[in-house]
């Protein structure tokens, strides 16, 4: 995938909760493009693969169960220095540290239920698409 995508979640909270759309007028105003898109639910297998890199950390048993728990929404959206730009359009991982206007300041709970995922580099942008998508599946 080019360096200028990145990969999100709609978390099984926001989606519970509603907030698909809300999200998605966020990302459409911060100027990205959604180049795929899906609604879909990780199995805990898949969940546990997905985020395999907190393996040893202490919330990964329930980070493995809140991500399969409900449906996601899952994307690859494109702009100008993508990854950094959508991290900070998110905000931080615990809600209430996130800047206001965030989206996570807007719509996650708390810092496990957190709203939405964001890739941290280029290289993991790439390897995340591909976990989700086919390559017909993405339109450049
Ligand atoms: P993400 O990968 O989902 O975009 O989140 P992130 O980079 O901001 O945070 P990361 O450190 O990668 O953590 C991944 C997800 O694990 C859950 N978490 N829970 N209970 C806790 O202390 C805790 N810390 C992290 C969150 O769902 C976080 O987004
Ligand atoms: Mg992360």
């Amino acid at each position: 995938m080019a360096d200028n995508r990145t990969f999100t979640m709609i978390k099984p909270d926001a989606v519970k909760a509603g907030h698909i759309g809300a999200i998605l007028a966020k990302i459409n105003e911060g100027g990205f493009r959604i180049v795929a898109m899906k609604l879909t639910q990780l199995s805990n297998e898949k969940a546990g693969e997905f985020y395999a890199v907190h393996k040893e950390r202490p919330f990964y048993g329930e980070l493995v169960e809140f991500m399969s728990s409900g449906p996601i929404v899952a994307a690859i959206l494109e702009k100008d220095n993508a990854v950094e730009d959508f991290r900070k359009l998110i905000g931080a991982t615990d809600p209430s540290k996130a800047e206001p206007g965030t989206i996570r300041a807007l719509y996650a709970k708390n810092i496990g239920e957190n709203a939405v995922h964001g890739s941290d580099s280029d290289e993991n942008a790439a390897i995340e698409g591909a976990f989700h998508f086919a390559g017909v599946e993405v339109f450049a």
